[in-house]
């Protein structure tokens, strides 16, 4: 066998060099002897692990075990919502749930669900022999509603790899619009701390059990604002689980310690700045600056005089009176903005700021960025993020989340396999998509916030349903008012 003879040369000259010359001295060979062929160092050294095997000489490797996974992501009403799949039960039960950086907890509807849509995938308990359930009724409570069920554990597995008992969810009551089309919940992927369900976080739990090679997990996901030919459901990117997929990213990942790193809660980065054509928008400083970075959020959202003054500087926007803190610009301006966290200014595709006419006959559009704090329960101040980065930002850089050697988030330019970052200056020709409802009404994402009381900074309106025990159960619930804004929009822009 040709491998083997090499193989057995390899070995031969490599007792025969001294030491300290046997790297540079074996690559030599090695390289011009492979020649053409498509093989490589890591080929040979796969072929002797496999004699070493064979024969008994195997050293027990521990690392084998640890993984880094990648798992399709599926865009959902063109760049509403990223969701990938997660395994429940014995026999294996597969669900689709948003994959949120922006809360911490693991749910799905299930067939106790009354409230579901009929179309709803949903968790039968009594099919899995593997359940462990509890009478423990949780309310996971939200800036636009909540969901409702109970407690159980049982075998939950994500990209291909298992944990026996991941404490979840099963929700049997949900609020309108949190769920959709094939979409049956939320698997969380910030820190424990805000977890609802007490519960490690399912990523953490997979990391604390030794199955990935780092506790650390990245998104690509894809851009289908300005394809014409999207679908309610399309390819989303790739999660990937363990590490980083470095065929998705080109250049440095440019990593910045969470803002809370001591005591993690979100994903939470100072924003840095923001500019609009270059020219930077005055942003208040202080906690004010706080951001949450999160996937299960569509927009991006920020407090109320930073927002005011990021519209101010465009000619010809409107705050839009029916849906409360957002804005609307002429659809034939290309807004170019970038955003910072500190380093490296990252660009944002101007379609990705352009969320559609308001009506067929309208040129005013959507715009991409609104008044969080305007019509949210989000409490400013105390740690709390007032800017809650989503996917109009995501979509324009690999982003990355890790906890070695300290708790971080970092960035990176997307490679050309997922399709390439940065602004390309392209003549503002395709008509974005429109909002085909002649009528905008009152999104129920935002005003509707059952725990709000008329939208000011203050907070102090709030409200009789977070009284847990902690502010992180509050802050928790604010920020997935994106959820709920996902589905607002997905019935919008169809
Ligand atoms: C290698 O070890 C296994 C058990 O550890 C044994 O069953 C097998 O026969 C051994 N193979 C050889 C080639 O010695
Ligand atoms: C890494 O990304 C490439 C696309 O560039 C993809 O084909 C591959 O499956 C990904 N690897 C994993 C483990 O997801
Ligand atoms: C509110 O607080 C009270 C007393 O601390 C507690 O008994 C009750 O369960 C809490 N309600 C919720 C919805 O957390």
């Amino acid at each position: 066998m040709h491998s083997l003879s090499l193989l057995s040369f390899l070995y031969a000259s490599a007792a025969l060099v001294p030491a300290g010359a046997a790297a540079g001295s074996l690559h030599v060979p090695l390289t011009r002897r492979a020649g053409a062929s498509a093989r490589d160092l890591a080929y040979y050294q796969k072929q002797a692990e496999h004699l070493r095997g064979k024969y008994n000489f195997s050293r027990p490797s521990t690392e084998d075990k640890r993984e880094v996974v990648g798992e399709g992501i599926t865009n959902q009403g063109a760049d509403s919502t990223y969701f990938g799949a997660v395994e429940i039960g014995t026999p294996p039960q597969t669900f689709n749930v948003v994959l949120d950086t922006g809360s911490s907890d693991l749910w799905v509807a299930s067939t106790e669900c009354r409230t579901c849509s009929s179309s709803t995938p949903m968790f039968d308990a009594s099919g899995s022999s593997s359940i462990q359930e509890s009478s423990q009724a949780t309310t996971i409570q939200y800036g636009s509603g909540a969901v409702r069920g109970s407690l159980a554990q049982d075998t939950v597995s994500l990209g291909g790899l298992t944990l026996s008992d991941q404490t979840f969810l099963a929700v049997s009551q949900t609020t309108s619009s949190l769920l959709d089309g094939s979409l049956s919940g939320i698997l969380g992927l910030a820190f424990p701390a805000i977890s609802s369900t007490q519960s490690t976080p399912l990523w953490l739990a997979l990391a604390d059990d030794g199955q990935l090679d780092a506790s650390e997990f990245a998104f690509y996901i894809t851009r289908l604002i300005d394809d014409t030919s999207a679908t309610q459901e399309d390819y989303g990117g790739i999660f990937t689980l363990g590490g980083v997929n470095e065929s998705l990213y080109s250049g440095d990942i440019e990593f910045h310690d969470l803002a809370n790193a001591n005591s993690p809660t979100f994903w939470l980065l100072e924003l840095g700045g923001i500019t609009l054509n270059g020219q930077g928008i005055s942003l208040t400083s202080g906690d004010a600056l706080l951001s949450a970075i999160d996937t299960g959020t569509t927009l991006i959202g920020g407090p109320t005089a930073d927002v005011n003054n990021f519209w101010a500087a465009i000619d010809g926007s409107e705050q839009i009176e029916s849906m409360d803190g957002f804005f609307s610009f002429p659809c034939d301006t290309e807004l170019s903005v970038a955003m910072s966290f500190g380093g490296q200014s990252w660009a944002i595709n101007p379609a990705d700021m352009n969320l559609g006419r308001l009506s067929r006959a309208s040129n005013q559009c959507l715009g991409g960025i609104f008044d969080l704090t305007q019509g949210s329960s989000i409490v400013s101040g105390g740690g709390n993020p007032n800017w809650v980065i989503g996917d109009v930002f995501l979509k324009n850089v690999y982003s990355v989340y890790r906890t070695d050697p300290t708790p971080s988030v970092g960035f990176a330019a997307l490679s050309s396999n997922a399709g390439g970052s940065g602004t390309t200056s392209v003549p503002f020709t395709t008509p974005p998509a429109t909002l085909t409802t002649g009528t905008i009404g009152t999104p129920a994402g935002t005003s509707t916030g059952s725990t709000t009381s008329g939208g000011s900074s203050s907070g102090s309106g709030s409200n009789n349903d977070n009284n847990a025990s902690s502010r992180t159960a509050a802050v928790a619930p604010a920020l997935a008012v994106g959820i709920a804004l996902m589905a607002t929009f997905m019935s919008l822009v169809r």
